[in-house]
């Protein structure tokens, strides 16, 4: 089990957490009562999870429109013993269109921060949230009624602990100066795929680069100030370990390849080699692996098992970025 920055804040968290964004069927807009089938499904990936150890859960408002939430409150409600022994992690901010507009936007007034977390608290039937993250910035947030929300939520009991989501280290800094409590996590798209993180650390000065944007600095920050880093989509929703690449591009296909190969090699799932990679960063990177498959989970955790030589890793890194090193 690698060292996350969550245990210096004394919240036990696991490797691996499970993303519950798979939670309450498909459709993202479906307001009707969740299914016997969907409370099952989400059984089975909660139990596999604490079979292994799993026990930190990340969730948001907005998954399937709260059906998500309200599929995990159901596994509370029938094991209310487990409460205690989990981490739970959801999120808030993002307003998907309603009665009033029919546009996604950002909202991070205290209003909505407060009305986010009870409507969170009663879908998963709990009175507490462990760690509560702004989804996405909102380019009209004031960082102090940010704090006051945080100040209320925290007085009450609500909500243990702060964190973000796809936030740079400035956007961090911003919003640090005004909180009275810490920002102990931020969550970002990092994966073998999403390997930008990396990228922006080695580009220094080069032409002709095919990676995305990354801002700099972000998670220089987050290990100085004690960030857990986390990271979404973590397995690349499957394209080196089985899913359908058959529209991918060559470099995904040949990543896809290698990944095969060690997974061979060692002996192990190739689940665990795409999440090996991202272990093996110094930044403690906690995975937040959002499959829904019992066994899937626990192919995942093969992978906090599994070493990497550094030559292997920088194999995968140079297949998957598409480019030599400079
Ligand atoms: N902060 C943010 O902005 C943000 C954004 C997106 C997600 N998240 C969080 O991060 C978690 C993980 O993200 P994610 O779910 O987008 O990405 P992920 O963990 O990379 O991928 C999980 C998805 O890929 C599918 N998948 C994985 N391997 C597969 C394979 N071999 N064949 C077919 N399908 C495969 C899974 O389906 P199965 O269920 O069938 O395995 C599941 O739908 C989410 O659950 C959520 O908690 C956060």
């Amino acid at each position: 089990m690698s060292q996350l920055t969550l245990h210096k804040y004394g919240i036990p968290a696991s490797t691996l957490a499970l993303g519950c964004m798979g939670f309450g069927g498909q459709d993202w807009f479906d307001k009707g009562p969740v299914t016997a089938a969907e409370v099952k499904q989400g059984e089975a990936a909660v139990d596999a999870a604490l079979s292994v150890g799993i026990n930190m859960f990340d969730h948001a408002n907005i998954y399937k429109s709260g059906k998500a939430e309200k599929v995990f409150g159901e596994y509370l409600k029938a094991h209310k013993d487990m409460r205690d022994r989990m981490i739970i992690q959801s999120k808030c901010g993002i307003v998907f269109p309603d009665d009033n507009v029919d546009y996604t936007r950002f909202n991070f007034s205290k209003e909505n921060i407060l009305r986010t977390v009870d409507g969170s608290l009663e879908r998963l039937r709990t009175d507490y949230l462990d760690i509560l993250l702004l989804h996405r910035p909102d380019p009209l947030m004031d960082p102090e009624e940010v704090a006051d929300a945080f100040n209320v939520l925290h007085n009450m009991g609500k909500v243990r602990w702060f964190g973000v989501s796809n936030m740079s280290a400035a956007q961090m800094r911003l919003l640090q100066k005004s909180l009275d409590q810490p920002i102990v996590a931020n969550q970002l798209e990092l994966s073998l795929y999403k390997n930008s993180f990396v990228n922006t650390v080695v580009n220094i000065n080069q032409e002709n680069i095919k990676s995305d944007v990354f801002p700099e600095g972000t998670l220089e920050y987050c290990r100085l100030e004690d960030v857990q880093i986390q990271s979404w989509g973590p397995l690349a929703r499957g394209r080196f370990s089985g899913a359908n690449i058959e529209n991918e591009s060559a470099i995904v296909k040949a990543t896809a390849d290698k990944v095969a190969q060690y997974a061979k090699e060692k002996g192990t799932s190739r689940e665990a080699i795409v999440v090996a990679w991202l272990l093996k960063h110094p930044a403690h990177i906690q995975p937040i692996i959002g499959t829904t498959d019992p066994d899937r989970i626990k192919a995942c955790d093969e992978g906090t098992r599994t070493e990497l030589t550094r030559d292997e890793w920088y194999s995968l890194f140079i297949s998957a970025r598409g480019q030599k090193m400079p």
